[in-house]
């Protein structure tokens, strides 16, 4: 029987633009248990958000997967027909995003956007059925008087309702995964708790996984199993989410954590921490973290970090945990 649910292995996204070959996702692997919530965070343009896309076939022109393999309950995405193809992305990964727009068409009503997605993943379908699915749909994410609502567009909802609309049409092809890309960021506070609760409730009662994108990580530490941290298009760090949090290694983890006031309180954005982000059409021959790292050793500069297990599952990609660097007694270099 296959453990994982999703398998990313080696995974290069580049996008070729006329300035040249931007690499937005470097080579990263990782695997993802059913029903586990796996965050992932990193600073903007990172590759969080295209290293996602990929699992979705969501990468277009000019943008290109390069290398490496995605796997889906033990299925290679990349060489699914179309039927199959159809029958997973909707069905058993859906995507939510920031902006429910995204999803949400302005000229249909949110009854019969909830009905085509029950279409997509029944098939043929009554209507008496669709329309008790679809009630069934908006009362888990918490609207009420559903009956009403199906008849409205998605104008008439206020933000955080077409939110919840977002989630139960992504909800209607009962996913094994659900990608959550920054969901709550452009909600405000109170609305922003509401939704993660929602989620959370919804992934107890469904048991489906869930990939949350965020910059948050007071949302993290609520939510996640398990943390990766991107950087320059690579994972720095993973692990669960007690050992990032409190034993973490990576430079630049611990930098993103010692910059956090208060872990419990939701709202703790990362603070950006100082230097130029990195330049991805132009990547440094080492650690792509060098040049702002405060614990940079001179290997550092001109070769890459193999990744290194600390702990059961805990994994860091820097050059401080090879013991041959630290015997060599070299010298920091940004220090
Ligand atoms: N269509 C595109 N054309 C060229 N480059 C792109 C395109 N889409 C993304 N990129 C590049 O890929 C990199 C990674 O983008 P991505 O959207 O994954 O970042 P992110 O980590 O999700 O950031 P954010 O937190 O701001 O959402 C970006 O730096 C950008 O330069
Ligand atoms: S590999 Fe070197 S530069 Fe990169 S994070 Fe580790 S110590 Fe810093
Ligand atoms: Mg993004």
């Amino acid at each position: 029987m296959v453990k994982e649910l999703l398998k990313i292995n080696d995974l290069k996204v580049s996008f070729f633009t006329p300035a040249g070959e931007v690499k937005a996702v470097n080579g990263i692997s990782y695997t993802l248990e059913p029903g586990k919530v796996l965050g992932i965070v990193g600073e903007s343009g990172s590759g969080k958000s295209v290293s996602s896309y990929s699992i979705m076939g969501l990468i277009d022109k000019p943008g290109k997967i390069v290398w490496g393999s995605i796997t889906f309950n033990g299925k290679d995405v990349s060489a699914m027909n179309r039927s199959e193809r159809l029958n997973f992305s909707g069905n058993e990964v859906a995507m939510i995003f920031q902006d429910p727009m995204t999803c949400l068409n302005p000229v249909f009503t949110v009854g019969n956007q909830l009905a085509e997605s029950l279409r997509h993943k029944y098939g043929k379908i009554s209507k008496e059925e669709v329309r008790k699915r679809s009630i069934e749909l908006l009362t888990l994410v918490g609207i009420n008087v559903p009956e009403k609502r199906l008849s409205q567009y998605p104008h008439e909802f206020s933000g955080g309702m077409r939110q919840r609309a977002m989630i139960a049409m992504a909800l209607a092809g009962a996913p094994k995964l659900l990608i959550a890309d920054e969901p709550t960021t452009a909600l405000d506070v109170t609305i922003q708790a509401q939704i993660l609760e929602l989620l959370k409730d919804i992934q107890k009662k469904t048991g489906m996984a869930i990939v949350l994108i965020t910059h948050d990580l007071g949302i993290v530490a609520d939510m996640a199993d398990d943390v990766i941290v991107m950087y320059g298009g690579r994972i720095v760090e993973q692990g669960s989410v007690y050992s990032i949090f409190h034993n973490s290694r990576h430079p630049y983890t611990k930098g993103l954590i010692r910059s956090l006031p208060d872990l419990k309180k939701r709202g703790e954005k990362l603070i950006p921490i100082k230097g130029n982000p990195i330049d991805l059409l132009n990547l440094p021959k080492g650690c792509a973290f060098a040049p702002r790292c405060e614990s940079c050793l001179k290997v550092c500069i001109n070769h890459m970090p193999a990744e290194y297990a600390t702990e059961d599952g805990h994994r860091t990609a820097c050059w401080l945990y090879d013991e041959r660097a630290n015997n060599s007694g070299e010298v920091k270099n940004n220090g």
